[in-house]
């Protein structure tokens, strides 16, 4: 049976609420990565419940949970704790004050007590919102408008970001001296002016910049590993080189701890890299779930937002439901032990999906860090964009994925994405996942 009809015949529930959908949101789901066009093919599935590491659909399917609701779900579904803690503090404090109050300190208190690097941080709505902000108080700190940033890194939707993630290479020039290229309609070409894109994990092409414009450049932007480009880590001595030239040439540093920010470790890149940054931003996973991001920094790097010089807004910023869900998500990562037994199962399921894949003769590989990986259908090493681009392979992928998804296993279908696996999987659900992956893996070596 084609997988077009095996997905038709377990998603009749699904494929009526898409159609239904269309007709009262543009395009049937309330996210342009949700859509056919970004990989949910023929069209997304439509979720009725999650519990832990399982999602049950609309037609009564159920699914091991990789796609973690593309990373914040790091507890699982339905985290009892942070569940608790969220609508107790709804009940009894309300949910928007317009004002501080108590708890906000105790959330602030708790992410700089676990993260390296940071003395303090203003809690806001979205990863897109937080690196924006970071990116013009860099601006304003310094009195300069160029970022630097690197091909293949996703920094949200704002406009002054959004440029160059997945970006084709043709549009792009030669990878010695990359364009700017804007990754959608109506991004004013004139940004193109405030921004450098240079090709990562490249030392000479980032010291010949900082060593020629060094000192017209505001912030340099990095995810500390790329967890949009599939998995790619920083090669030994990268973001090391990147804090010392930014110090050097008085220009900020800014991690971008959407993805990475207590994923594989508490304290997050800055603590697992053991190098860290002058801004900071978080979003998937602070809140255990719930919609809440962070911008973090140094007292010296936060000074404008504390005397108010720069203003950080924000009706919804610092809510009841996001500084609740911080405080208890805090809690519930503070068990010793949490992210080694996280890690090592990740790691299992991880060198076990690449040993299947080897075995079978596919040219195939894992990079990640225990609780993130992605499994590369690639005949070498992808140290940046352009060897991705070049060289992975998405047709394999998208026939892996196929395979696992009548599997029961769920995880994003595009090779540029990754796997996540939270701090509740368990033994059980790596093993059926890899018995699962055995028969795909077996039909995508007959296929390829
Ligand atoms: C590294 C990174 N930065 C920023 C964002 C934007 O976050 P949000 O979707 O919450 O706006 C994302 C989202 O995927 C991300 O992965």
């Amino acid at each position: 049976m084609t997988f077009t009809t095996a997905f038709a015949e377990r998603t009749v529930a699904t494929k009526a609420l898409f159609e239904r959908a269309k007709v009262t949101i543009p395009g049937g789901a309330g996210s342009t990565a949700r859509l056919p066009r970004n990989g949910w093919k023929p069209y997304p599935l439509f979720m009725a419940e999650g519990q832990g590491s399982r999602l049950r659909d609309v037609d009564g399917n159920e699914y091991i949970d990789y796609l973690l609701g593309l990373g914040p779900m790091i507890l699982g579904h339905r985290h009892p704790q942070v569940t608790q803690a969220v609508t107790d503090a709804v009940a009894e404090l309300g949910t928007c004050f317009g004002l501080p109050y108590e708890l906000e300190i105790e959330a602030a208190e708790k992410v700089v007590a676990a993260v390296p690097g940071i003395d303090q941080v203003r809690f806001t709505n979205s990863g897109s919102e937080a690196v924006g902000t970071a990116v013009r108080l860099a601006r304003a700190t310094t009195g300069r408008r160029l970022i630097v940033r690197f091909e293949g890194h996703y920094h949200g939707w704002q406009d002054t970001v959004y440029w160059s993630n997945h970006v084709d290479p043709e549009l792009a020039g030669p990878i010695d001296h990359p364009r700017p290229v804007a990754m959608g309609g109506g991004v004013p070409a004139e940004l193109q002016d405030t921004l450098v894109v240079l090709n990562w994990n490249d030392p000479e092409s980032f010291i010949a910049l900082m060593e020629t414009r060094g000192h017209e450049v505001a912030a340099v932007l990095t995810e500390p590993a790329v967890f949009n480009t599939g998995c790619i880590l920083p090669e030994p001595g990268y973001l090391e080189l990147l804090r010392e030239q930014t110090r050097k040439h008085g220009a900020l540093l800014i991690f971008d701890e959407v993805i990475t920010g207590f994923r594989f470790a508490r304290g997050g890149a800055q603590e697992w890299f053991g190098v860290t940054a002058d801004l900071v931003t978080y979003a998937k996973g602070i809140g255990g779930g719930f919609p809440v991001a962070a911008i973090g920094g140094t007292n010296e790097a936060m000074r404008l937002i504390a005397d108010g010089t720069y203003s950080h807004s924000g009706t919804y910023n610092a809510n009841v439901v996001q500084c609740a869900a911080v405080s208890a998500t805090m809690d519930v990562l503070a068990e010793p032990g949490l992210y080694e037994r996280q890690r090592a199962l990740g790691n299992r399921l991880a060198r076990g999906l690449e040993g299947i894949a080897t075995a079978k003769g596919i040219d195939a590989y894992v990079e990640g860090i225990g609780t993130v990986f992605q499994l590369w259908f690639a005949d070498r090493p992808i140290r940046n964009w352009r060897d991705a681009a070049a060289h992975a392979r998405e047709d394999i992928f998208t026939r892996w994925y196929e395979e696992m998804i009548v599997r029961g296993v769920l995880f994003h279908p595009l090779q540029f994405e990754n796997l996540f696996v939270s701090l509740v999987h368990t033994d059980e659900d790596i093993d059926a996942t890899l018995n699962a992956a055995e028969d795909a893996l077996s039909v995508v070596a007959r296929e390829f």
